[in-house]
């Protein structure tokens, strides 16, 4: 990284740690995440931020889906989880929610992405699991209650973009389900913008429990601040339970991304 942008992020995380330590919202905020959830991320830089957004936006979520019985021991998989900032936060979001239980959290990435030095060390200090491959050849039938997808990629542009390949969702979700238990819930988090969206068109409409847009509830001037340098957007979150696949509208959604990507191909290459 250029120092130039070094300086900007220290310069972006002191103006968080600022705000949160003088604004009321920001405070409230920590302060009841902090105890709700048994967590305390510091500094409290932007992942610390985004991760007590994700609970805030988890609790929105699950409050209104009417999910409140857990089983109480839970075993989840965070379908690309990238570097996986925020999984302290996932973990104690699922240990405290109406909890107390436990829980055992894993993760599956490429192994070519990611800073697996990071993971490790995540993995080490909170007791996590790596999967190091694509979630295709993730062998592990009816094992979780609960899965996640957090910002997974759209279309096939999107996923080019990230040098990753694409996974038509007729194939990809009829195997993430079979990941789950017969009952298991499924997490969607996506960027309201529509490539990532569209995938919650992918699940029948009985096995949807929830659907929301979260804006993080905090001050106008330090959503601002956040959007405009990280693009920090709105989000969607869809939660539904197992069995959720609905292959026609699957196919759908591929035809659709791809025939928008070759128009957009053509659009860019005249
Ligand atoms: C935009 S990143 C989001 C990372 C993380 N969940 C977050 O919100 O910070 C999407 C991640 O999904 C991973 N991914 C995409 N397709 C995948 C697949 N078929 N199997 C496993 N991981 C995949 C990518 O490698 C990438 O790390």
């Amino acid at each position: 990284m250029k120092l130039l942008d070094r300086l900007r992020d220290r310069q972006f995380n002191k103006m968080i740690e600022d705000f949160i330590v003088r604004d009321e919202e920001g405070q409230e905020l920590v302060t009841r995440i902090e105890e709700t959830y048994k967590i305390k991320i510091r500094p409290l830089n932007y992942n610390a931020v985004s991760s007590y957004f994700l609970i805030d936006m988890l609790e929105k979520a699950f409050t209104e889906g009417n999910i409140s019985i857990l089983p109480s021991e839970v075993t989840a998989l965070d379908v690309g989880m990238g570097e996986w900032h925020y999984a302290p936060a996932l973990l104690s979001f699922l240990r405290f929610w109406k909890g107390p239980r436990e829980v055992s959290l894993e993760g599956v990435d490429f192994p070519e992405r990611h800073h697996r030095k990071l993971v490790n060390q995540l993995q080490k200090k909170w007791g996590l699991k790596a999967h190091w491959s694509d979630v295709m050849d993730l062998n592990q039938k009816s094992k979780y209650d609960i899965i996640f997808m957090i910002h997974m990629l759209g279309g096939p542009r999107h996923c080019r973009s990230f040098g990753v390949p694409y996974r038509r969702p007729s194939l990809m979700f009829p195997h993430i389900q079979s990941l789950g238990k017969p009952n298991s819930l499924l997490v969607i988090i996506a960027y309201t913008w529509a490539g990532e969206s569209a995938i919650v068109n992918c699940f029948t409409r009985e096995s949807r429990l929830t659907e929301d847009i979260y804006w993080p509830q905090l001050g106008k001037k330090f959503i601002s601040v956040i959007d405009n340098r990280f693009g920090f957007h709105n989000n969607r979150i869809y939660i539904c339970k197992s069995p959720y696949v609905d292959l026609e509208a699957c196919k759908r959604d591929e035809k659709e991304n791809e025939e928008f990507d070759a128009l957009l191909d053509m659009t860019l290459s005249s």
